[in-house]
């Protein structure tokens, strides 16, 4: 998909070509509140992708995107679930295919409909799932950097909807870098 991983960090000027882009988060928090900030810009029939470790931050993530959608409950790692629904602003569809591991793919999960919904459809380990991914989607990408509580949060879009996407995050998040007492 030409993800442009392992590029440098793209400017603002950058921007208008984006492909990919990547910060580092030094608490949970910090990774949350990047969550938060996408659920409050995502659009309907929005794709998430998301890759990492075990314990790398993918759930602590998902939790913030389910804040900024305006979701109330708790959100945790589906275990004999594979796929949670949470209703917010718009519905949060939150798969998480770790215990299905190879075979995942061939599970009839639906994550086509999910990603086809009107809703934002997140999926963690969707290594495991690449020929379900839709081609307009966006890959995250979060690993252990040096310091014990940061992270490397890197994110890739593919296709039009979620470029805009992306730039829409970027553009908030370096505001509120600028200006952090203000909450993404
Ligand atoms: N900068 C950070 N961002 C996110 N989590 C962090 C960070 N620093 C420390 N942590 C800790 O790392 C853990 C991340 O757990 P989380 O469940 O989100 O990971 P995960 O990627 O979903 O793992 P799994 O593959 O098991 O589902 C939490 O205990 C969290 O407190
Ligand atoms: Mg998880």
């Amino acid at each position: 998909m030409g993800t442009g991983w392992g590029e440098p960090p793209l400017t603002e000027q950058g921007a208008a070509q984006l492909k990919a882009w990547r910060t580092t988060t030094r608490s949970p928090g910090a990774t949350r509140a990047l969550g938060r900030l996408l659920g409050k810009v995502a659009k309907p029939q929005t794709s998430v992708c998301l890759i990492g470790d075990l314990g790398a931050g993918k759930t602590t993530f998902v939790q913030g995107l389910a804040e900024g959608l305006g979701i109330s409950g708790p959100v945790t790692s589906p275990t004999f679930t594979i796929v949670s629904e949470y209703q917010g602003r718009l519905p949060l569809y939150h798969a998480d295919v770790y215990r299905l591991g190879e075979a995942a793919a061939e599970e009839p999960l639906g994550l086509e409909e999910y990603f086809e919904g009107n809703g934002v459809a997140v999926v963690e380990w969707a290594e495991w799932v690449e020929p379900l991914l839709p081609d307009d989607r966006l890959t995250i990408r979060i690993e252990r950097a040096g310091e014990a509580n940061a992270r490397v949060v890197e994110m890739a879009a593919s296709g039009p909807r979620h470029r805009a996407l992306l730039r829409e995050v970027i553009r908030r998040w370096s505001d509120w870098q600028s200006t952090p007492r203000q909450q993404p």
